[in-house]
């Protein structure tokens, strides 16, 4: 199909981490769309692999892959490396992998705990940190962390989530005051998404033993708008916080809910 682009990421480059579906694969395309070559980082390297091929066959040559487990921080020397070869430089960095883990603090084991902790926010910041040295040449730059309004309200069911997420939250802003103070004309900000239709619904499908269509709708109920996100809702608001259209925006957190923290 074709569509209007407008070139509102045109000469970014971007480095996403979890890019082999859901929010990473459709922010990727929208942001190839509009004009930002991306690297596709995921411990899924095929799957990324494949989504880099996809974007390639739209935007020729805007698109790379690279395997990443984001918990490794020798891998993200790598990735990074690689990716800073493929496209010429790094100036976006979407720190968007992650895993859930829904269940109450007794419930949970130290293992879970650790890992989710692991993949969800020691991930951001190993990315930030290794990532920032290969932004501020190519300035302006803007990371963009997911957090989750799971890391802004809690569940009794989501300890070990909630926990990550909240550090998310925060972490980015210690980032975005660093980065303003060092003069290095680089945004850090975290997104705050409630649930959206992308493979994580699978594994709460699977605990909660629902079809695809009774999950949502039993989910959609909790929303003031009435229904559940589309990656693309996601998309746009990181679309927008790459593109230097947020140039004034740092340190910020976007909550992307249908209006669950308005409640
Ligand atoms: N979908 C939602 O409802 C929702 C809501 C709030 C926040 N989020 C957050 O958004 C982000 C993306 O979620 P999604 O819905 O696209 O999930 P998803 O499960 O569809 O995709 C996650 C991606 O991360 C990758 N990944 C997992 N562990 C990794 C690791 N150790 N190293 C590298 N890559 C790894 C997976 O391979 C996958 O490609 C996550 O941080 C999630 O917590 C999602």
């Amino acid at each position: 199909m074709a569509r209007e682009r407008k070139g509102r990421v045109e000469g970014k480059m971007a480095f996403i981490t979890g890019g082999a579906q859901g929010l990473g694969k459709a922010s990727a395309i929208m942001l190839a769309r509009e004009g930002a070559k991306v690297t596709l980082a995921d411990i899924n390297e095929k799957g990324a692999a494949n989504v880099a091929a996809e974007i390639n066959e739209e935007c020729p040559g805007m698109a790379f892959a690279v395997g990443l487990d984001v918990t490794r921080e020798d891998q993200w020397k790598h990735a990074l490396a690689e990716a800073n070869k493929a496209m010429g430089g790094i100036n976006v960095l979407f720190n968007n992998a992650g895993i859930g883990g829904g269940t109450t603090v007794e419930e949970t084991d130290f293992e879970t705990f650790k890992k989710v902790q692991a993949v969800d926010v020691d991930s951001v910041f190993l990315g930030c940190k290794y990532a920032i040295p290969y932004m501020v040449p190519h300035a302006p730059g803007s990371i963009i962390n997911t957090s989750s309004i799971a890391g802004l309200i809690a569940g009794h069911n989501m300890a070990a989530y909630n926990a990550a997420k909240a550090g998310v939250w925060l972490l980015s802003k210690s980032v975005a005051l660093h980065c303003a103070k060092r003069g290095y004309r680089i945004r850090s900000n975290s997104i705050h998404p409630t649930f959206i239709d992308t493979p994580i619904l699978d594994g709460m499908m699977l605990r909660g033993g629902m079809s695809k269509e009774e999950l949502v709708r039993k989910l959609a109920k909790q929303v003031p708008l009435g229904i559940v996100g589309e990656p693309d809702d996601v998309a746009y608001c990181v679309l927008y916080l790459a593109s230097d259209e947020s140039k004034f925006i740092t340190g910020a957190e976007i909550k992307i809910d249908g209006g669950i923290s308005a409640m």
